[in-house]
């Protein structure tokens, strides 16, 4: 839920109203709002546009009059919430960690330009072709070698340049920026409805600029399939110690034919049929039973005015983090791949990501007639700024990412394994619930950290649902108030009635999810939480009429870090 920041320069010492007059009801009475707000700065120069065009929420405050006090803010504070914008790149700074208040060591701030173009989408005259990875053609591999060799060979500081590209990266993950009317809050484009959108576009600049580089208008970046048993090693493209395209820094056990762990947790510990199986049920969870609704999917509502890390949708937090953590180096900053400040910098970064770009597209695809995207302003009016294939520093937006063919690519067709792989209970009909030794969910077992398994007794609201009630509403468990640290690697996963008990078995239905987090350089805590789709779930594990399930969280990596506020279920659609 959008909140306004507690350090905002908002609190007034203005009147006390109980209720908010009706401007500020519903976010689409905005236009409505801004006439009423010009009305009020009248006689003012203060200006209610930023650089970026956008409205400026902080002079719309102030501008009020003081009508509001902080409180009526906060109550109403979601109507307040305007779509992430800019950012402002003059006002770019290397960052501080937040924790020693010690300026970072990497500074990846671009370029300034002295214009901005609002982008359009160019005609699509000749589709770009994107492979998969696997599969790919040693003249394709040629000439992408090439592509990234000449990228690397642009000047330092052309925005089109290898390490400049990288940086981009860096910028937009590591609160290197302000939000654009809200710079007490930074921009992280991570663990929200940001997630997709931003890597598409970023993606497609890139790709755009090596076409442009080897004068092919059809080039397309290979994708690392590794959703698919086939695609479920490094891409041997990359391996090559003479190519652009090979990195040094990676976890050197990795390297083919090692199988990538989509669950990886920091050590692999389990042998490869059973890494396979556990990577079918992961994708077979991401992309099918735990993502009913958008924000499952997408990740949860940032805005701004709001704080970062509000929560990741499914692949961000599973099979997308696991994979950076796998490939970068086996160290606790886990460069290159393994830390969203030099990730950028791994050509197979991009690989990686063209992937989850792909899997968008076939969920998008699979929801049939059921919606495929927010339809809020607050995500579609979004934007960002890149630099493009001619060195132009162009506005883009959120609602133009949501065709890939309109945006002049589409994928290589392969199989999707994962799609018929619901995984089946262990323990069916077993009542687990009623024999167990767990507490009940109180307020004397959170906050609680987890430095060790923890086990509770989650109690349902609406039990032995219709058919028709599954269809119009997720059963969720949320686990909220999770609070980490972000420089720091960390993960735990969620079972659900599980007597099996082996951690490292996922391929079965009381595995519900997992929360992981690919760190970054900016140390600071974090709050954030995640949904795990209960639906299924508790029709293959037979106990749709139980009253209380059991939950397991179980730490897999960096457990003293992660403290937990609370679990609870909800229903939602
Ligand atoms: Cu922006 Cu996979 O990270």
């Amino acid at each position: 839920m959008a909140t306004l920041p507690l350090s905002s320069p908002l609190t007034t010492n203005a009147p006390f109203l109980t209720k908010p007059p009706s401007i500020f009801i519903h976010a689409k009475q905005r236009d409505r709002f801004r006439v009423l707000c010009e009305q009020n700065q009248k006689g003012s120069t203060k200006s209610d546009e930023t650089s970026n065009g956008k409205f400026d929420r902080r002079n719309v405050l102030l501008g009020m009059g003081g009508l509001y006090s902080a409180a009526n803010l906060v109550s109403s504070s979601s109507t307040f919430a305007t779509p992430l914008a800019g950012p402002d790149f003059t006002k770019c700074s290397r960052g501080t960690n937040l924790n020693t208040s010690q300026p970072l060591d990497v500074d990846c701030c671009p370029p300034v330009a002295t214009e901005i173009i609002d982008y359009k989408l160019p005609p699509v005259t000749k589709m770009r072709f994107r492979p998969a990875a696997h599969l790919a053609t040693d003249e394709y591999i040629a000439k992408y070698d090439k592509a990234v060799e000449l990228m690397k060979a642009l000047p330092a500081d052309d925005p089109r340049n290898f390490m400049q590209q990288a940086n981009v990266h860096c910028a937009y993950c590591n609160l290197t920026y302000d939000q654009v009317g809200a710079s007490d809050l930074k921009i992280q484009i991570h663990n929200s409805w940001h997630f997709y959108p931003w890597h598409r576009w970023y993606l497609y600049f890139y790709e755009r600029i090596l076409g442009k580089l080897i004068d092919d208008p059809t080039f397309g970046l290979p994708f690392w399939n590794w959703d698919n048993p086939k695609g479920m090693a490094m891409p041997a493209m990359f391996v090559k110690t003479s190519s652009s395209l090979f990195d040094a820094r990676r976890n050197q056990n990795h390297l083919p034919p090692a199988s990538t762990d989509l669950a990886y947790t920091g050590t692999q510990s389990v042998d490869t049929p059973q890494i396979i199986s556990n990577n079918l049920t992961v994708m077979y969870n991401e992309m099918v039973r735990n993502v009913q609704t958008l924000e499952d999917f997408y990740g949860a509502r940032y805005n701004t005015g709001t704080q970062p890390d509000p929560g990741p949708g499914t692949v961000e937090r599973g099979s997308h983090a696991a994979l950076h953590v796998w490939v970068g180096e086996a160290t606790s900053s886990g460069e290159d791949m393994g830390n969203f400040y030099s990730c950028g910098r791994e050509p197979m970064f991009f690989c990686h990501h063209t992937n989850v770009d792909r899997l968008w597209t076939i969920w998008r695809d699979l929801r049939g007639s059921k919606t495929k995207d927010f339809i809020d302003s607050d995500w579609l009016d979004a934007s960002y700024l890149f630099y493009d294939e001619n060195a132009q520093l162009v506005r883009v937006k959120v609602s133009d990412t949501l065709d890939n063919k309109k945006m002049g690519y589409d994928f290589q067709k392969v199989d999707t394994p994962w799609l018929k792989n619901r995984p089946v209970a262990r323990a069916k009909k077993s009542k687990v619930a009623t024999t167990t030794a767990a507490p009940s969910v109180d307020s004397t077992i959170f906050p609680a950290k987890l430095d060790k398994v923890v086990k509770v007794l989650v109690p349902r609201p609406k039990k032995s649902r219709s058919k028709k009630d599954k269809e119009n509403e997720e059963e969720l468990l949320v686990i909220e108030g999770i609070e980490v640290d972000t420089a720091k690697f960390v993960k735990f996963d969620v079972f659900v009635n599980d007597e099996d008990d082996n951690p490292n078995t996922l391929d079965k239905a009381e595995y519900a999810g997992c929360f992981s987090q690919v760190p970054h350089k900016n140390s600071t805590r974090s709050k954030t939480k995640i949904r795990l789709g209960l639906s299924e779930l508790l029709e293959d594990l037979d106990v749709e009429d139980d009253e209380k399930i059991l939950v397991s969280l179980v730490p897999k990596a960096g457990g003293d870090d992660i403290t937990i506020g609370g679990i609870k279920i909800i229903y939602a659609s």
